[in-house]
């Protein structure tokens, strides 16, 4: 039997996009439905068997997302911390992850991500995969906001982040599979032009080196990272609720 993936959930970042609302909070301790925004990523993970998990934030809000979570036990999960001291990018946040991966394949999780999907066959398509990396794809009306995957045929050439010509409809969501071969990968990136060690250039490095696949998310999928984002994955996360946590606290 394959071992259980082990999951990285980044909540780091400065959540310029929602302030006001962001001025004395962290955008992950938000609410998005009935749950914080973070406990969405948190419980996807935790349904497709993944409850080894660190979760980065900044040093400003690491105490309110320490005072929400602890240890993880009330959702089931045996979690680890990690400070991300400047927002440098989803790849830096990523690289400070090193030494939790002890060297085997996981999977991240952006803490702004909410999915209709469960993402139990995906793991399990990945765990057979065994090496390289694995990214979801959504049908987006709005690609130009997201990183965009070019494709020659069904093949993925390159990923764009945020471009303004959009080469596909399709947004690469929050949810990627690395092997440890990503810390040498994060090591020979460099800062994009708004100083972002970005999360696309990582996924294109696979790409180079012929290792990277996709799948295709069937549910619905929201980044609540902008205003109009926060606004659409409460209206879709509205009746959303998790098993385990139904069962754990039947009165919620
Ligand atoms: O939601 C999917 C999109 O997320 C992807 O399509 C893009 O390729 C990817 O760059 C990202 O775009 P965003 O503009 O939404 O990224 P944002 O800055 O909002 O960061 C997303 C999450 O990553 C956020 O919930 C916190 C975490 N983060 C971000 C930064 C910049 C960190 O932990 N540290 C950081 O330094």
């Amino acid at each position: 039997m394959k071992q259980p993936l082990s999951g990285i959930v980044l909540a780091g970042g400065t959540g310029s996009r929602l302030y006001p609302l962001t001025k004395v909070t962290n955008k992950h301790l938000l609410p998005v439905g009935r749950y914080p925004m973070i406990y969405h990523p948190l419980l996807r993970l935790r349904e497709a068997g993944i409850t080894r998990i660190a979760v980065v934030t900044s040093p400003e809000h690491m105490g309110d997302v320490v005072n929400l979570l602890g240890s993880g036990s009330d959702l089931g999960l045996d979690l680890t911390y990690r400070v991300q001291d400047e927002p440098g990018g989803i790849a830096q946040a990523l690289g400070l992850c090193e030494n939790f991966a002890r060297e085997k394949p996981f999977l991240v999780a952006l803490g702004d991500n909410i999915l209709q999907d469960n993402l139990t066959s995906e793991v399990t398509i990945f765990q057979r995969q065994g090496r390289g990396a694995r990214i979801l794809l959504k049908s987006v009306p709005d690609p130009q906001c997201y990183g965009v995957p070019q494709f020659n045929g069904d093949k993925i050439t390159r990923i764009i982040e945020k471009p303004e010509s959009p080469p596909s409809e399709y947004a690469v969501t929050g949810l990627y599979f690395y092997d440890a071969k990503v810390f040498e990968y994060i090591r020979n990136l460099s800062p994009s032009r708004r100083g972002e060690y970005e999360v696309s250039d990582l996924n294109t490095a696979y790409v180079k080196d012929d290792n990277l696949t996709y799948g295709i998310l069937n549910g619905w999928w929201g980044d609540a990272g902008t205003i109009e984002g926060w606004h659409q994955a409460n209206e879709l996360a509205q009746s959303l609720q998790y098993p385990f946590f139904k069962q754990k606290f039947p009165n919620q």
